[in-house]
């Protein structure tokens, strides 16, 4: 049955094989774009949807489901795995992971570790299983193995935060023993010659990286160590106040704290209020992270800050880049660390025990 001009222009035309590209070129869009509307992977303007799928409806485009997922064998979709979604740190380094992440079409898979390693090994299997197209790692403790199984599958992975011994991968970091000597290097200056330290967990590098700054910084001052005042703490708030309740119990107690973390800087400072001492006149305290909590504490913390949000944003973009194209060389990124000063430190003179403010 012969078309009438009216009829043919009617219908759509189908092209044999309609591709992305042809979608794009009638769209006026990239690929990437139609690839995005397409997927639900990105957050697109109403008026370029609109005209992808007009596209696709005038040219009669179907994605090709199948042959797309086995060809790219990709779901769009990364893991992040950390050891403590109730610490601040990680939810605001998994901030800027996730919105890079979104931003260049993938969507993040959460799994809290709780620093323990069998539970990082069942997240690894279960990210795995569900066939993430990558993964942003910060190790429990000495996850070395769990992290050589992943790439013996050659799931694309970055470390972040921590560094894992023995393997060759993509990390973001930031320069930790700097950052410990920062702080102890702020509280000789105050004239502190009596500083605790309270570290975070020996298996995990950040602690022994801060606590040589912390070492590093008296042997420049001609100090002694002296290992009593180097408390091991966990990284959480009670580590913090029983490790100050045992500082400050010493016969010659600390005049100055450095806490390898935040959360036990503010466990620091309930036992130091509970002790009767007044901060930062009868007890100096530093933290490091400086989480956005650290401002709005009583008194506001100094601490040693890390670029949380740029930690994760970084490590989602070597993660991309490595989904597509996993035999690059890998890459480590140093970030670095700074000193920000507020109202919990000064020069060290004891008075009768005073009312916290
Ligand atoms: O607060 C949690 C700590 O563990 C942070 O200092 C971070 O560096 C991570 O290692």
């Amino acid at each position: 049955m012969p078309q009438t001009v009216a009829q043919s222009i009617a219908r759509p035309r189908r092209c044999p094989i309609a591709t992305i590209r042809d979608v794009a070129e009638r769209a006026n869009v990239s690929t990437t774009t139609v690839s995005h509307v397409i997927n639900g992977t990105r957050r697109v303007s109403e008026d370029l949807r609109l005209r992808v799928h007009q596209a696709m409806q005038e040219l009669g485009y179907r994605p090709n489901i199948l042959a797309r997922s086995l060809r790219v064998k990709r779901t769009h979709t990364i893991g992040l795995v950390i050891p403590d979604s109730a610490n601040p740190f990680f939810a605001e380094t998994a901030r800027g992971m996730e919105d890079a992440s979104f931003e260049l079409g993938f969507s993040t898979i959460l799994c809290n570790t709780d620093g323990d390693l069998e539970k990082e090994l069942t997240y690894t299997e279960v990210l795995s299983e569900k066939q993430v197209d990558g993964i942003v790692f910060v190790a429990a403790g000495m996850s070395t193995e769990h992290v050589r199984a992943l790439q013996a599958r050659r799931i694309p992975l970055v470390v972040v935060d921590r560094d894992v011994p023995g393997v060759q991968a993509d990390m973001v970091l930031t320069d930790n023993e700097r950052g410990g000597w920062l702080a102890t290097r702020h509280l000789l200056d105050l004239n502190h010659r009596r500083i605790g330290c309270i570290t975070g967990p020996s298996e995990v590098t950040p602690s022994a990286e801060r606590c040589a700054g912390y070492r590093r910084a008296l042997r420049e001052a001609d100090i002694p160590f002296d290992e009593q005042l180097a408390v091991r703490g966990d990284f959480r708030y009670e580590s913090g106040y029983q490790a100050t309740r045992w500082l400050l119990a010493l016969p010659d107690p600390p005049t100055a704290i450095f806490a390898n973390n935040d959360m036990m800087a503010i466990g620091a400072i309930r036992a130091a209020a509970e002790h009767g001492l007044h901060i930062p006149t009868q007890l100096s305290i530093v933290g490091f992270d400086d989480v956005e909590l650290a401002s709005y504490v009583v008194p506001p913390l100094t601490t040693v800050s890390q670029p949380k949000y740029q930690m994760g944003a970084t490590a989602a973009k070597l993660l991309v880049e490595r989904i597509h194209d996993y035999d690059a060389p890998t890459r480590r990124v140093l970030l670095r660390t700074e000193l920000a000063v507020r109202d919990s430190t000064a020069p060290p003179h004891r008075e009768a025990s005073a009312p916290t403010e």
